[in-house]
């Protein structure tokens, strides 16, 4: 089966042709069109122009991603069984662009609509050429990490999620990029501090500098990172030589993000039985993390998937997939009745 996904809930226009054979999902395409350069110029994504691009992208993205099938218009769209799309969280006008294109084209062609979770979305990444779906074992834990969303998931059987833990104030991609904002060191901040961090003197990497492990002790799986991006304020403002060591500041502010998401995550895998821990989003882009996550989920015997580079950060492979994931699940009612949602729960 042959499933063809479409994101749009922030300033990624993207789409991806997933196929499901023998209990396994492979990716045939994968186009996205960033428009990270556009909103470097404001510091961070502006709705509206994210919405205006998305308009003109959308229809040369999707068929960009059905050349997979060949150079044939006509049996591109007919080897395409349904069509899976993000219907939420995200900025409404955002995935308004991709839920109604992906509702004009299932009428038109006649297919199956998937409404996708985003959240979902980021989780599905895990499952992409891992082999057959059903061997992922149960309990599993799922950190998802990105600009809007940290949040620790439960999953006890396939397709069932209880979101156990969350931010209680920013998200992990978020702290990044303010971190990387008050450093002056440009957007997106997650990359540009990870880069930096490498750079970081061994012996100075925390010479000195030490930002506080939010919400590390506290019982909860529940995390905050607001404070984190004020500790580094008041670091940097006490510091008159900081711009000398922005490599040092990068490196303990990323160590402190990654401290804290593995002791919770392995926490939570411990207090809920976990047999997998998976790791999605776009922070799970950051090395540190994911192999640091490694070492952690290794050390108790945890099986641990996390997504290629490639599907971390928005893309619409991971909604295919997700779309993959749902297949013989009862199909929407009538598409006039679905519409985006904004703050869509998992
Ligand atoms: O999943 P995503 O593309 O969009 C949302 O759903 O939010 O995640 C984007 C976030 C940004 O905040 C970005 O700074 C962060 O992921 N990010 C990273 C890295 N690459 C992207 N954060 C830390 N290290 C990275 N290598
Ligand atoms: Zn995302």
């Amino acid at each position: 089966m042959r499933i063809l996904g479409i994101e749009t809930s922030c300033d990624e226009t993207a789409a991806a042709v997933a196929e499901l054979e023998d209990g396994k999902i492979r990716i045939l395409s994968n186009i996205v069109s960033s428009q990270i350069e556009i909103h470097q110029i404001y510091g961070g994504v502006v709705p509206e122009v994210a919405a205006r691009e998305h308009v003109l992208n959308i229809i040369p993205v999707v068929n960009e991603a059905l050349l997979c099938c060949g150079r044939d218009r006509k049996s591109n769209v007919q080897k395409i069984d349904a069509i899976a799309v993000t219907k939420g969280p995200g900025l409404i006008t955002s995935l308004m662009i991709g839920l109604e294109s992906a509702k004009a084209l299932a009428l038109a062609w006649a297919r199956p609509l998937v409404p996708v979770n985003h959240i979902e979305g980021h989780m599905a990444a895990n499952f992409i050429g891992i082999g057959r779906i059903t061997d992922v074992r149960y309990p599993a834990v799922a950190l998802t990490v990105s600009g809007g969303h940290t949040m620790l998931v439960l999953s006890l059987e396939p397709g069932k999620y209880e979101t156990v833990g969350e931010t209680r104030d920013d998200a992990a991609g978020e702290a990044f990029d303010k971190a990387a904002k008050l450093m002056g060191i440009g957007y997106p901040g997650g990359p540009l501090v990870a880069g930096l961090a490498r750079k970081a003197k061994p012996s100075k990497a925390q010479n000195g500098i030490v930002l506080p492990r939010p919400m590390l002790k506290d019982p909860s799986f529940d995390f905050s990172f607001s404070g984190l991006k004020t500790a580094l304020r008041y670091a940097l403002e006490k510091d008159t030589a900081w711009p000398d060591r922005i490599p040092e500041y990068c490196f303990e502010f990323q160590q402190a993000v990654v401290d804290v998401l593995v002791a919770k995550t392995i926490r939570a895998a411990r207090h809920f039985s976990a047999k997998t821990v998976m790791l999605s989003g776009g922070v799970a882009a950051n090395e540190a993390l994911r192999s640091q996550l490694a070492e952690a989920a290794a050390r108790e015997d945890y099986a641990f998937l996390l997504p290629d580079l490639q599907y971390t950060t928005d893309n619409a492979a991971m909604i295919a997939a997700a779309g993959c994931l749902k297949a013989g699940q009862e199909p929407v009612g009538p598409l006039s009745g679905l519409s985006a949602d904004c703050s869509w729960e998992l």
